[in-house]
């Protein structure tokens, strides 16, 4: 099994839209996909229709250190795998608040995700992060052996990533360092994410590339894959579907969703590469 989380300090980026569509397609190629909302606003826990809602979600596995059924949802998608979710129950925050006042507040997240029952059960987890420091982005930070960065190649958003997110994986990496019961930081691939087709976009993305590498001493790698800005990812997340449905075929200079989608879930997991979702589900 393996624990990715998606983060950025940067608000907007794309996380949830991010992790919304690997999921399904990972599950649509079969895997067992567990997603985790782990943040206070539930954007990731309305992305989809739910076959079933779980009486619990978030905040029993947190306060619990356990994940048990009663916290384990139901997306309602016709995906060749499995695709649950642990919804977010936490509108107040409260969570936050909670895991403020915890001794060991960066391993609460990271306990349950990594229990043997958990391992037999699934073969990836995602969690999706909230755009703001603090406790909960610590924990799932901390929860994850890989985080993937969206960055949008707009001078702000790259200036963000550089100081903001990177100060957050550097606070976090010295956390792991001293405590030998601590999770360590895993490693982060950066992605170009929600690329316009404008020459100041394509000349930051090119910075990125070349110099996305350099902070924190070769932790970070810029993923070969890009995911263009298009209007099949909004759509698609209107309608609650995953972006490899909705957006199959390239006719014009930017690749389809089917072809990015995939490319970078191969990227991601080489393991799976040159396997196709193939049979899409009936709602295509
Ligand atoms: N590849 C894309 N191309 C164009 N628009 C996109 C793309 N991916 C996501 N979007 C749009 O960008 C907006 C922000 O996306 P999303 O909500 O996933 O970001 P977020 O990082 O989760 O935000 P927050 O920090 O508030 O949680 C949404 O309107 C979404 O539909
Ligand atoms: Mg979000």
């Amino acid at each position: 099994m393996i624990v990715f989380a998606v983060v950025s300090t940067k608000g907007g980026a794309g996380k949830t839209t991010l992790t919304a569509n690997l999921g399904a397609l990972l599950a649509d190629l079969g895997l067992r996909v567990l997603l985790i909302d782990a943040d206070v606003q539930p954007s990731l826990s309305k992305f989809y229709p739910l076959k079933h809602r779980a009486p619990r979600g978030l905040t029993h596995i947190i306060t619990s250190g356990m994940i048990t059924a009663d916290a384990i949802s139901v997306v309602d998608l016709s995906v060749n795998g499995v695709l649950d979710i642990v919804v977010s129950d936490t509108p107040e925050g409260q969570i936050q608040t909670w895991l403020m006042n915890q001794t060991f507040r960066e391993t609460r997240l990271y306990g349950p995700l990594h229990s043997a029952e958990l391992k037999d059960q699934y073969d990836v987890v995602l969690i999706d992060t909230q755009g703001a420091v603090g406790p909960l982005q610590d924990a799932a930070a901390l929860a994850a052996d890989i985080l993937i960065s969206p960055i949008v190649p707009e001078m702000l958003s790259a200036r963000e990533f550089l100081s903001g997110t990177m100060d957050m994986l550097n606070r976090l990496s010295y956390r792991g360092a001293p405590m030998p019961h601590m999770p360590t930081l895993g490693p982060v691939k950066a992605l170009i994410y929600r690329q316009t087709r404008t020459a100041d976009a394509t000349s930051i993305a090119q910075q990125i590339k070349r110099e996305g590498h350099i902070p924190m001493a070769g932790r970070v790698a810029v993923l070969d894959t890009v995911v263009p800005s298009t209007v099949a990812y909004t759509r698609a997340s209107r309608e609650q579907l995953p972006v490899h449905w909705h957006d199959r075929v390239t006719t014009g200079a930017t690749p389809c969703a089917y072809e990015i989608m995939h490319k970078l879930v191969w990227e991601l997991m080489p393991n799976l590469e040159g396997i196709e979702a193939g049979n899409i589900g009936e709602e295509a």
